[in-house]
């Protein structure tokens, strides 16, 4: 299991690998997978704005493409001077593999808010919803 100094540590790294021309708001992240796996993703750009993807889904969707469906905690980072909260979307995406996950934002100084996902997105649409 990774610690919270090391996901940090992995969050931040990536902002330097962020693909953001054209909002130059690079956004870092590591996700942590139940059984300890993690995956990182930034933000990438596109030409076309509306295809860009955030940090927190590039991480989720290589997670869940290899395999790791149950996430426990993500740790976002930003170089701005709020901490970086995950978007509407990234929340809802977080919310079908991680109901109850850790999500710890970080701002451009490195200090830390603790939330959890219920709070950021309370109600989100689930299976159950679906009467799946
Ligand atoms: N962004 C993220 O990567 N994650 C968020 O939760 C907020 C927004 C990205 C999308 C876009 O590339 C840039 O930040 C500005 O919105």
């Amino acid at each position: 299991m990774a610690t919270e100094k090391e996901l940090i540590e992995k969050a931040v790294a990536m902002l330097d690998l962020s693909y953001c021309p054209y909002s130059k708001f690079p956004v870092g992240a590591a996700l942590e997978c139940e059984d300890g796996a993690v995956f990182t993703g930034c933000n990438v750009e596109n030409a076309s704005y509306g295809l860009s993807n955030c940090a927190e889904r590039t991480a989720a969707f290589k997670a869940v493409s290899e395999g790791h469906r149950k996430f426990k905690r993500i740790v976002i980072a930003g170089r701005c001077e709020d901490f970086c909260w995950p978007c509407g979307a990234c929340r809802q995406v977080l919310n079908e593999f991680g109901p109850g996950m850790e999500v710890i934002c970080l701002n451009a100084k490195g200090e830390a808010a603790h939330m959890t996902l219920p709070e950021l997105i309370p109600h989100a649409v689930d299976s159950i919803w679906l009467g799946n």
